[in-house]
């Protein structure tokens, strides 16, 4: 008698592959790469995060786009080595030297500040007429962000301004007031003045200084890169598992500062020393 020994036990259901949580690295000069961060956790707190502030070598500033661009890869390769699934960029400055096309040959996915905020402009409905980019003396310098504005917004009147005096005032170990109040004013005054309506951060330390800004200029519109960038790179990541616990924040700076605790802690509501490994990725240069 032949039997029929067809296999008619049915595998238990497999539960889908959970996909890895990425790791996000950001770079700059020193704090302001935090509010890029911060953006990026404050939507996606269960990825992880390494991140490296060039302290010893800030303000960027004032360098060389050449020099910049140096950095911007060190950095870039330093974040590589720790793991760096996608790299997500911290620092217009560094931007404007390497450009999105640079960035993103690095091999792993890059997200930049000019393009996600240019990106986010294209979709909006009601462009001011006239736009103020307050940045650094480098990223102004090299016209970057003004062009790609331009070819966004070519109706808008785009109004470049340099503030050297604000990465000092936000990386001093002793926060005034009275100082940040006054530089505040100082730069912007004169673009409420002219009839500006918008401020883009075109740098990613000013929009620490943005409760100070609101202060003075209640009725400014402030659009921060930071978010933009933050909102395009969650968007493109796989969802989150359900109560994922929350990622792993590795911080590494050349110089780290009370300024650098204080604001990693304020920004990842974690307590940074033990966090934080002092690194020197670029030997300091003048
Ligand atoms: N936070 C950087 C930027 O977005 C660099 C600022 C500086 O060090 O001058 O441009």
């Amino acid at each position: 008698m032949s039997t029929d020994h067809t296999n008619t036990i049915t595998e238990p259901a497999q539960p889908a592959p959970e996909q890895a949580v990425p790791t996000i690295g950001v770079f700059d000069s020193g704090i302001g790469g935090f509010t890029v961060a911060g953006a990026i956790l404050n939507r996606r707190p269960d990825v992880n995060l390494v991140y490296f502030g060039d302290t010893l070598n800030m303000p960027y500033g004032g360098r060389s786009l050449e020099q910049l661009a140096r950095f911007a890869r060190n950095s870039i390769e330093f974040l590589l080595a720790q793991g760096m699934d996608i790299l997500a960029v911290g620092c217009n400055a560094s931007n404007s030297a390497l450009g999105q096309g640079e960035l993103k040959s690095f091999g792993v996915p890059a997200y930049d500040l000019v393009s996600s905020t240019v990106e986010h402009l294209r979709s909006i409905t009601a462009p001011p007429a006239k736009l103020g980019l307050v940045a650094t003396q480098a990223a102004i310098r090299s016209g970057y962000w003004e062009r790609k504005l331009i070819e966004v917004l070519p109706e808008t009147q785009i109004i470049p301004v340099a503030a050297p005096e604000f990465v000092p005032l936000i990386e001093a170990a002793q926060q005034s007031d009275r100082a940040n109040l006054a530089a505040v004013e100082k730069h912007l005054k004169p673009l409420v003045d002219d009839g500006v309506t918008v401020i883009v951060h075109g740098c990613t330390h000013y929009p620490l200084l943005q409760p100070y800004m609101e202060q003075l200029f209640p009725d400014l519109a402030y659009l921060d890169p930071a978010v933009c960038l933050a909102e395009k790179l969650v968007g493109s990541i796989a969802p989150p598992r359900t109560a994922a616990p929350r990622g792993a924040i590795r911080l590494f700076s050349s110089l780290p500062s009370s300024a650098f605790y204080g604001t990693a802690e304020r920004v990842f509501g974690r307590p940074a020393r033990n966090l934080t490994k002092m690194y020197i990725v670029n030997p300091h240069e003048d």
